[in-house]
This record gives structure tokens, C-alpha cells and sequence, in this order.
């Protein structure tokens, strides 16, 4: 019989473009101010991609940064989900574009949906996947270009979204270690309150769309903040209890990086201390699902998670879906 053991995290890594978009710049292009932004979101700026690259090209650099940092051989990949909203194009995946790009040559690729909550949903696969031997080494890759996909006319959602990239290499780590528990879920009646309408099957492109503005992110900020709140205190609270844990067993909570409010509000309602929890919108506002693993990866490099330290990542976005995964890091 083989030997018991652990799926965990085994590298990290991330990229942010170098173009820094301020609230002051986004003052000259619709009616806000740097004082609404600041104290209705927390953020202050956010890293705008350059026009003629593209989400796969931050993907690379982010994975070669977490394989490099695992340790392992590119070749040693068998797996690489890309999860993401902003895909190069609608086919094939970006995961074999990264794929080739990288030059990996005996790895499946896929890309997976499930909005900012899409980490949590790729950690989880790669679990799944790795747990029940199909596949030894997943590289997960969160990529977003949202500046792509945003509508500089309309203040609503334009101030709230940037771009960056995480990535990590899942693999077998020791025997009750590395990811302990995690909880995904969903709920498509909320579809509506946050959403790209046009580009699939049911609405193509055509320039009726585009005149229509539905290429864009449309949102119901509100419905989507109240959301938000309950979505993440409560997944925070399933992954401790499934595995007897409390919130004092947690060292460092990795919420997916929205807004400020709600991020104080969920820790308010799980009672965890402010310095445990691991913030950096101000500095690149909402990147999607690229928000908790980059978050992740400049804790890790900071020194400030430590091996045995117990964390939670947890996420909410459009669907809606959420999700949490508790690990025990293993590095
Ligand atoms: O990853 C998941 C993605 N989405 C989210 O997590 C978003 C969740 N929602 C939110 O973060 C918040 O709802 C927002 C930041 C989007 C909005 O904050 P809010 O406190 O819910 O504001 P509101 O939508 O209730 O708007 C208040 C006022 C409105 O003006 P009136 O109607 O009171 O005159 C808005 O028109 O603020 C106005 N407003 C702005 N003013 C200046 C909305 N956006 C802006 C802006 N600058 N950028």
C-alpha cells in the first residue's frame, strides 16, 4: 500500500506590471476622487498591463518565479490550471499557451472559471487530483489582464480592478500537512450581479455589442459587498470546524483583496486579529483570482509565514461562488 501522505504548497510566485495607475490619475478620467476611492475601498493604486501584452504573459512569469522557488524542473509539471476570467482567448485555454510558453512538454492544461474565487477553486482541483494519484506536480496559475475588460468611462467599476499574476506548484508534502480541509460553493442566482455579457454564445461580439458597452464588467456593487461579507465568514468558519480548528489555531488569514470594508467585516465577525490578516489592495486593488495568490506569495517571500504556520485563503466572486482552503505550510 503506499504511504500516507499530504497535498500541499510547495512554491510561489507572482508578477505585477510595473505601470502604476493612482487614484489621482483615475480623477482625470471619471468623476470620483482619490477621498471616495480611499475610504470606500482602501485602495490607492493599481498595475495597469501594457496594451500589447496579454494575461499569459504574466501567467509565465509568475510560474517560472513558483517553480524556480519549488525547487522542481519545469518537466516535473504534469498539471497546470489556469484559473481566470481575462483568458488570452476564448479558445484554446491559456493554460497551453503557458504551457508552451514554458516549454513544458508531458503536462495537461485547462483553464477554470469561477471568477476571483478561481485560486480557491484551482487549489482545490489540484488537490483533488494529486490526493487520488492521477497526477504528482500541479502548477496553478491565476492570471488577470481586467484592464482589458474595464470601462474607463464608468466609475462604478473602473476604480475597483487591476492586473497581476500568482502562481504555486501542488504537490505531496508529509502526512497531515500542507492543505487540511477547503469548502467551494456556488450560488448562479446571483449571476446577474456581477458579469462580462457579451463574447460567449449568447451574446457575441458584433458592434452592436461593443457599442453597447457589453464587453465590459457590469456590477451590482452592493448586492455583491453584502455578499461578500457572508460569503467569507462563513467558508472561514466551515475549514476550521471541519477539522476542530478555531480561530485561534490560525496564524495568518489570506482574504481574496476586494475592498477594505468587507474585508473588515468578515474578520470582525471571525474575530481575528487585524495583524493576521494579510492585505495588499491598497497597493493593487481587486486582480481577481490572481488577488489571494499574489497576496500569498509576497507573505511567503516577506518571511512573515513560517513552516507549521496554519492559514486560510478565502475568496468570493462573480457566479456567485466562494471558497476556503485551510493550510498547514509545509516550506
Ligand atoms: O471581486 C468581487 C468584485 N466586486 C466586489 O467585491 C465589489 C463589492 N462592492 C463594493 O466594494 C462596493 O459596493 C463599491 C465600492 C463598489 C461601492 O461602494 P458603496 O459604499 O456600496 O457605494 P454605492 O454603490 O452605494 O454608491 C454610493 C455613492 C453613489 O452616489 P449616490 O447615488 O449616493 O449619489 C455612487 O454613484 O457613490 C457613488 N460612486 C462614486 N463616487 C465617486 C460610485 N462609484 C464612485 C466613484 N467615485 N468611483
Amino acid at each position: 500500500m503506499e504511504r500516507e501522505f499530504g497535498v500541499g504548497i510547495i512554491g510561489t510566485g507572482s508578477y505585477v506590471p510595473s505601470n502604476i495607475m493612482t487614484n489621482k490619475d483615475l480623477e482625470k478620467l471619471v468623476d470620483t476622487s482619490d477621498e471616495w476611492i480611499t475610504t470606500r475601498t482602501g485602495i490607492k493604486e493599481r498595475r495597469i498591463l501594457d496594451k500589447d501584452k496579454s494575461t499569459s504573459f504574466m501567467a509565465k512569469i509568475a510560474a517560472e518565479r513558483a517553480i524556480a522557488s519549488s525547487g522542481l524542473n519545469s518537466q516535473d509539471i504534469d498539471l497546470i490550471i489556469v484559473a481566470t476570467i481575462t483568458p488570452d482567448m476564448a479558445f484554446p485555454s491559456t493554460a497551453c499557451i503557458v504551457q508552451e510558453e514554458l516549454g513544458i512538454k508531458n503536462a495537461a492544461a485547462f483553464d477554470l472559471e469561477a471568477a476571483c474565487t478561481g485560486f480557491i477553486y484551482a487549489l482545490t482541483n489540484a488537490y483533488a487530483y494529486i490526493k487520488s494519484g492521477i497526477y504528482k506536480n500541479v502548477l496553478v496559475i491565476s492570471s488577470e489582464n481586467l484592464s482589458k475588460i474595464m470601462d474607463f468611462k464608468d466609475r462604478n467599476t473602473c476604480v475597483l480592478f487591476g492586473d497581476g499574476a500568482g502562481a504555486v506548484v501542488v504537490s505531496q508534502v508529509e502526512a497531515d500537512k500542507g492543505i487540511l480541509s477547503m469548502d467551494i460553493g456556488a450560488d448562479g442566482s446571483g449571476a446577474k450581479f456581477l458579469n462580462q455579457p457579451a463574447g460567449g454564445s449568447l451574446i457575441p461580439s458584433s458592434e452592436e455589442s461593443v457599442k453597447n458597452k457589453l464587453h465590459f464588467i457590469k456590477m451590482e456593487g452592493n448586492s455583491v459587498f453584502k455578499f461578500a461579507i457572508k460569503a467569507m465568514t462563513k467558508s472561514s468558519k466551515k475549514v476550521m470546524e471541519d477539522i476542530n480548528f478555531t480561530i485561534k489555531d490560525i496564524d495568518y488569514l489570506i482574504p481574496h483583496q476586494a475592498n477594505m470594508r468587507i474585508i473588515e467585516g468578515a474578520c470582525k465577525r471571525l474575530e481575528i486579529d487585524k495583524d493576521k490578516v494579510c492585505i495588499n489592495l491598497d497597493k493593487y486593488g481587486n486582480m481577481s483570482a490572481a488577488s489571494i495568490p499574489v497576496a500569498l506569495d509576497e507573505a511567503v517571500r516577506s518571511g512573515k509565514i513560517k513552516k507549521n504556520d496554519n492559514i486560510i485563503l478565502v475568496g468570493f466572486g462573480g457566479g456567485l461562488t466562494w471558497g476556503a482552503t485551510l493550510i498547514k505550510w509545509t516550506l
